[in-house]
């Protein structure tokens, strides 16, 4: 016997009114609509000009002090100082050595003298750019020491991306090409 039969219930609506709302026509219509859904809601792939931008490749290069110079965070130029010879890439320190930081004075500079005398004065930076390197001969045991402490520093918190050099020395002279 089928159960379903609308005698079985006196109340129940007649079977052919039931049955009306799977049509051929609302199936297509529902299959539409579920099209239409999903292309409406699956997520989009980013577009390829708003991913994140690689950051430049890092190349390890010769730097005399005045090709140091620029690199001191204006124009979006990163932030660069020297440590005995060594030029780091302080740029993630930019509240440090930026245009406003507390240590601007450092950036695009050899920092050595300063950092090791614990100073900001002017004379602590290699006046001619274009002469010889800082070869801090003159400093005492306690100041090469605060300093070698500041290289270890550096050497764990930034990336080293170059040499300085004087301008002239067969290195530059290398580098002009
Ligand atoms: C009034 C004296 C000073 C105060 C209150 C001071 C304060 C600070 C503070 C709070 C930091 C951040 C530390 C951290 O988060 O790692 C810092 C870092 C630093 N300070 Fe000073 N400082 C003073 C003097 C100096 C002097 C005289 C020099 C050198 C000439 C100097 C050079 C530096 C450097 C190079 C850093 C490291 C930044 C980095 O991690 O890249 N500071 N200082």
């Amino acid at each position: 016997m089928d159960s379903n039969m609308a005698h079985d219930n006196p109340q129940a609506p007649p079977a052919a009114e039931v049955t009306t709302v799977f049509t051929p026509i609302n199936l297509i219509l529902f299959s539409l609509f579920l099209v239409i859904a999903y292309m409406r809601l699956r997520p989009e792939k980013p577009a390829a000009s708003t991913l994140p931008q690689p950051p430049p490749p890092t190349v390890f290069r010769i730097f005399t002090p005045p090709d140091l110079r620029p690199f001191n965070g204006t124009n979006s130029m990163p932030v660069y100082l020297a440590i005995r010879g060594k030029v780091f890439d302080v740029s993630s320190g930019r509240n440090f050595y930026g245009p406003e930081g507390p240590y601007a004075n450092f950036a695009g500079r050899d920092a050595s003298r300063g950092l090791a005398c614990g100073s900001f004065d002017e004379d602590m930076l290699t006046e001619d750019l274009r002469g010889p390197l800082d070869k801090l001969e003159d400093l005492g045991g306690e100041e090469m020491e605060a300093l070698r402490g500041w290289e270890e520093r550096f050497n764990e918190k930034y990336l080293v991306v170059g040499k300085l050099v004087p301008v002239g020395s067969p290195e530059a002279e290398g580098d002009a090409k």
